[in-house]
Parts: structure tokens; sequence; C-alpha cells
């Protein structure tokens, strides 16, 4: 059994700048967990920071930012968007009653490091981004799926100690990186998430032009991407790829080019650059002929440059 994690007592008071979708769903886990308490809630619309407060079930609504001083806190969150995070930071930096010394800010951006905070750690806070790699499109949701989330950190160290602790206790896995490697971090992120959905889209539009229902669609797909998904991450996506590309089928993959041609010719590139990556894997299964795998990429790069 792993040790329990100690914990300040009593539990810090955090203010939370921008409580959408992760904000409010990241305030209401830490406070369930009796590791922080909330202290004031910040959106630029009103209706917005009430609307987190009856989700966390705490919170003193700031009307503006300078408001924020009469609640002093030792831990700051800045769940804005990612464009807002630095010039929030320098507004809460010009709020001359807020004390930053000895607090810990951050903010949750899979692509912008703690820099954005700079504003804040001149004024002595210890600065980290904490970005969890989940996917918070329902807060409601996501308050029974966080749990074993990664939550990846980067910044000072005794706002990483902090914020490892804090994630810890609500089930995250946390996780150190280094801040020159976020870019390809998060656009990794990305295409494993937002793209997979794009994916799903994509073939949805396909089968409703061969006239397939909704309802159909949607048992065609479901066990066929979770299988894949499955197959992908338990034995790997070289050994997982099945298919036309894996057998060298040529014939095939032109007449899936000429369909999509006909009926939906802007996924014509989607089809054609994922083809090129299962290629990537079909090569390194080592079972087809070079004559086969030259055929297939010269397919896949004909179709690229002739639309
Ligand atoms: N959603 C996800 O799945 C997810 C996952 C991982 C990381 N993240 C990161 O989490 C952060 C927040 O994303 P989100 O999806 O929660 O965004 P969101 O749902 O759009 O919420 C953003 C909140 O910030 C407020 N806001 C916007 N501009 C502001 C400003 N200048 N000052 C103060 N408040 C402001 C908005 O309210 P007002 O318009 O009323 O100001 C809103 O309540 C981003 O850094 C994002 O990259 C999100």
């Amino acid at each position: 059994m792993s040790a329990p994690i100690a914990m300040p007592s009593p539990p810090p008071r955090m203010n939370i700048v921008g409580s959408g979708k992760l904000g409010r769903t990241l305030a209401r886990l830490l406070s369930d967990a009796g590791v922080i308490t909330i202290g004031a809630i910040y959106n630029r619309k009103a209706e917005h920071s009430r609307s987190a407060r009856a989700f966390i079930g705490a919170g003193n609504i700031a009307d503006n930012l300078e408001q924020l001083s009469d609640y002093p806190a030792p831990l700051w969150i800045l769940a804005t968007p990612d464009a807002a995070i630095h010039s929030c930071a320098q507004q809460l930096a010009a709020c001359a009653d807020i004390d930053w010394r000895g607090s810990v800010v951050f903010h949750s951006s899979g692509l912008k490091t703690s820099a954005e905070l700079a504003p804040l750690q001149d004024l002595g806070s210890a600065i980290a981004s904490a970005h969890p790699a989940h996917s918070f499109a329902s807060p409601e949701r996501s308050l029974t799926r966080f749990a074993s989330t990664v939550c990846t950190l980067e910044g000072d160290a005794p706002a990483i100690e902090q914020l490892g602790r804090l994630f810890s206790a609500i089930g995250g896995q946390t996780s150190v990186i280094d801040a020159s490697a976020k870019p390809l971090y998060h656009a990794a992120t990305v295409m494993a998430s937002n793209y997979l959905v794009a994916l799903l889209g994509s073939s949805q539009s396909l089968l409703a032009e061969a006239g397939i229902d909704e309802g159909l669609a949607a048992a065609i797909l479901a066990p066929l991407m979770q299988q894949s998904l499955q197959n992908g991450l338990k034995v790997g996506p070289v050994n997982a790829l099945t298919g036309p590309i894996a057998r060298g089928d040529i014939e095939t993959l032109q007449t899936h080019l000429d369909a999509i041609e006909q009926a939906h010719p802007d996924l014509l590139n989607a089809y054609t650059s994922m083809g090129a990556q299962a290629l990537k894997l079909a090569r390194q299964q080592g079972s087809l002929k070079q004559q086969q795998l030259t055929a297939m990429a010269q397919l896949f790069e004909t179709e690229k440059t002739t639309h």
C-alpha cells in the first residue's frame, strides 16, 4: 500500500479565475476531496460565476479582478482560454492589493507553459502549468471519470510539489514535463482526442452517403472503433493494423478513393493522409513486397497531388 499523501491542514483556499468546463470540474473535485476550500470565483460574465458556484457548491463571486483582493488565497487557478492566461496574469499583477508572496498560481493549458504567469512570479508566486489529459466536455461526467487521468506538470518546484499532492488526492497520475516538450506533447493529445472524434464524424458522413441510417451507423462504428482502439493499445499499432493496407490490396484502395471522390471529395485528403500513416505500419509488419508498398505510396501521393 502506498503511503498516504501529506496534506496541509487546514486545506488551502483556492481562487478561480475562469470557471468554465475545466475550472469548475477541478474546483469541485478538489473541494469534494477536502484538499482545498473555495475562495473567490471570477469570470467576466457574472452568470458564468453563478453557474460555477452552483456546480462546485461553494465560492464567493467577484465582480471584477480588483475584488479578488477581498479573498486572500495561497492557491490560484487561471482556467481561462489559453489566449487570455497571460493578459489575466498581467491584470492580476496590476491589482495592488493582492499579496502574491508565497502563493502558488497555475493554469491548465496543454500548450502554453508556466511562463504565461511570469508577471505573478515577479511578485513572489511559484508558478506552474498542470495539464490533465482529459476531455472536460461534460463537467458532470468528468466528476466520475477523472480518476487515473495523467496530469503533466511544469514550472517552479514548490508549485509542482503542491500540485502533485493535489492532483494525486483526486486520483490523478502526475508526471513532470519539460516546457520545451509541450507543443509536441499537446499536438499528440489533440490528435488522440480531437482527431479521433473527427475520424468518427468522417466515417459517419461516408456511411450516410452510402444510405445507412444513424442508428445502424452507430451499431457498425461503435464496436469497430472500440475494438481497433483496444487492440492498438494492447498489442501496439503495428500488430493491430488489419485491412486493405495491411494486405497490400491496391484495387480496394483505388475503389475507395473513386467512391469518396464521387460522394465526399472533401474527405479524400483525410483518407490518403491517414492511409500514408497506416502504410508505415504495414511496412513495419514486414509481410508485404516492396512493389506493393511502393504502389500504395504512389497511389496516396498521386491522389494528394491531383486534389
Ligand atoms: N476543456 C477541456 O477538455 C480542457 C482539457 C485540458 C485543458 N484545458 C485547458 O483549460 C483551460 C480552460 O479551458 P475550458 O475548456 O474550461 O474553457 P471554457 O469552458 O471556455 O471556460 C473558460 C472560462 O474562462 C472565462 N474567461 C474567459 N476569458 C476570461 C478573462 N479574460 N478573464 C476571466 N475569465 C475569463 C469564461 O467566462 P467569461 O466568458 O464569462 O469570462 C469561462 O468561464 C484552457 O487553458 C484549456 O486549454 C481544457
